[in-house]
Formats: structure tokens, sequence, C-alpha cells
């Protein structure tokens, strides 16, 4: 029986994490730490992410991240049995920076290198927090993804579909820009959603008429700017009851989206894995309330168990890619010092 003990580094977006994770064969994961340094304050300003501002803080950041995970955890880098790190897909300048910081760990103490799909992290995360078996449906909701993945192995991932254009967490982001409400998006557009009347407005379903498990949200930005802009023409502004039922059409048109789509991706699934299906989310957007108890019955619908990772391991972080570097560790999986950094990375 073996115990691996795996240091982590996460730094694809506008988070820098560093985590370790230990696992022994046949015994649950134990995160033994997961340091997250978030960077909303620095683009506050900007509206968005600015690559080189990103780069930069996660450089300056990587290091100090790896200290305070190896002393939450009580461990040295003499106690790692590999170094894993996020080598795409993201900001290219980011994901650099963790290759690097990675890099010279393991150049400088001759511990094995293992890059990860940062997707695949987010995918394997239920696996390290509920240890559920492959294979299994994973629906991935977040500022950057959407997708409809099949897990069949640490490695081996079928794409049944995915968003063509903004991500859920986006569309989100932007209704609380188009209507004044605090960033992150999320929280504050489901907040004022539960004051407001989701039928009030008629929001897009967009994709619903077209077969497959496709999404599309930039459409319902496009349909919000134009009731705030009908609203702001008759009466010269918007109430809070107007923002309110503003919110919450949107988010029924979000919910009512997803909870179609994941119905045909479940189909989809139980079409060749038919035994105990198991329904997984991750993703920042997970957190919502509406969404998450939408996608609970879809899945009690399908006789499918249902399952999401606590918060802090659906948002980025780097736990995830601690085990799924450990995962593919056990598999045999090693990087040289030749590993490249990926911005696209389709799974
Ligand atoms: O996974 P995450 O932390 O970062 C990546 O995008 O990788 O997800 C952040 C996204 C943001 O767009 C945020 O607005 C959204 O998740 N989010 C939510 C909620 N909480 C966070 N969206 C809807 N409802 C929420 N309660
Ligand atoms: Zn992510």
């Amino acid at each position: 029986v073996q115990t691996l003990t795996v240091l982590g580094l996460e730094s694809s977006c506008d988070d820098t994490a560093a985590a370790v994770v230990r696992q022994t064969e046949g015994e649950p994961a134990q995160v033994l730490s997961s340091v997250v340094h978030g960077q909303t304050e620095l683009h506050s300003a900007f509206g968005g992410v600015v690559p080189e501002i990103a780069a930069r803080a996660h450089a300056e950041k990587l290091d100090v991240c790896v200290q305070q995970a190896l002393e939450q955890a009580g461990l040295t880098l003499q106690d790692m049995d590999a170094v894993a790190v996020t080598a795409g897909p993201g900001l290219i300048g980011g994901v650099m920076s963790g290759v690097m910081c990675a890099k010279g760990i393991s150049a400088a103490t001759g511990l094995p290198l293992i890059g990860v799909n940062h997707l695949a992290g987010h995918a394997l995360t239920p696996r390290l927090t509920d240890g559920i078996a492959f294979p299994y449906l994973m629906l991935l909701v977040s500022g950057g993804h959407c997708q409809y993945l099949i897990a069949h192995g640490p490695e081996r991932f079928t794409r049944l579909g995915g968003t063509i254009d903004d991500a859920p967490g986006e569309a989100f982001d932007k209704t609380a820009r188009l209507l004044g409400l605090p960033q992150p998006g999320g929280p504050s557009v489901e907040a004022e959603a539960r004051n407001g009347d989701p039928k009030r407005f008629r929001f897009p379903r967009p994709l619903l008429d077209r077969p497959g498990c496709d999404l599309s949200f930039s459409g319902l930005k496009t349909a919000l700017m134009r009731m705030r802009d009908q609203i702001v023409a008759d009466k010269g502004g918007l109430t809070r009851q107007d923002r309110a039922d503003l919110c919450a059409g949107f988010q029924q048109a979000v919910v009512d989206t997803l909870a179609e789509k994941t119905r045909r991706a479940i189909a989809l699934y139980l079409e060749t894995n038919p035994a105990e299906p198991v329904i997984a989310v991750a993703g920042g957007v997970a957190a919502n309330t509406a969404i998450r108890s939408a996608l609970e019955s879809v899945s009690a619908d399908a006789g499918a168990r249902f399952t999401a990772p606590p918060l802090h391991l659906c948002t980025d972080n780097a736990a995830m890619i601690a085990y799924a570097g450990l995962e593919r560790f056990r598999l045999g999986a090693r990087d040289g010092l030749d590993l490249t950094a990926r911005p696209r990375w389709p799974l």
C-alpha cells in the first residue's frame, strides 16, 4: 500500500494557490493544506482580469503560497513525492509563472514534476471530496468554463457539450455590471433575484430548440441590455423592483437552460453508463442555490446521485491540482523540465 503526498500549484487565472494533498491507496484523500490568494482587488478598477497584472502578481505570490501550504501541512519539500502544477488552459503569463516555479522546485529537490490540466483538476474534485468512482457525469460551471464531461479516468474524459460563447458566471458578472450591482456578479444577482418576479420579463432560452448539450449565454446579456434601456427610456431610471425583476428573469433563464441541457447530458451518459449514475457539479456558479436545486431535482428525476464539492474546492484552488497530479502520478505519469505552459488545452 502506497501513500503519496503531492504539492500542487495553481495560477491560471486570478487566484494564486498552493496545496498539499495526501492519499494512501484505497483510502480517502486528505487535503493537508490549501492556500488561495485572490487578486480581485488588483483587477477591480479594470472591469476584468488584466493578464499582465495577473502574471506579475502570481510570480510574486507563488513562493509565499508554497511556503504557507507546507507550513500549514506541517511538512517540508522533503516530505513530498511529487510537485504538480497547472500547465493550462488559462492566461499564458500566469500559467508560465506556475510552471516555472514548479520546475524550480523540481530541479532543486529532484521531485518528479507533473503537469495538470486545470479542467481535469475541477473534473476530478468529486473524487477528492467524495471518493466517487469512474465513470461519472460532470458539469463544470464557473466564470470561465461551462461544459458537460463524462469522466472515465484521471486522463480520460468525453466532452458532451458546452457553451459556444460566454460561461454562465461571466453572464452573471455582466448582468451585475449592467445593473450597477457589485462584483462578483453571481452572489449579488442571486440576492436581488430573491425579491424579484421571474415572469415579468421574458428572457430567451438560448439553443433549447437545437438538439444536443451546447449552451449559449451571450444572448441573455443583450436581452437584458435592451430591457434595461427600455425601462430607462420609459421612466427615466430603474427602481429597486425593476432591478430585482430583471435579475430574477435572467437567473430563471439560466436555471431553465442548465436544467434542460443537464437532462439531455444525463440521457447521453445513461446510454453508455447505466449502473449507479452519479452527477457532479463544480465551479463557482454551483454556489447558486436556484441552479443547484434545479440540478438536484433533474438528477433525482433521472434516478442519479447528485454531488457537489464544498464551495472552497469548487472555485479555483490548488488542492484539486495536487489531487489530479496525484492520480496521474499513480498511473506512472511524469513530466520533464521541458513541460510547457499551454494557453489552450481541451480535455
Ligand atoms: O470557479 P470560479 O471561482 O472562477 C472561475 O471562473 O474559474 O467562479 C467564479 C464565478 C464568477 O463569475 C461568479 O460571479 C460566479 O462564479 N458565482 C456565482 C455565484 N457565486 C459565484 N454565479 C451565480 N450565483 C452565485 N451565487
Ligand atoms: Zn477554474
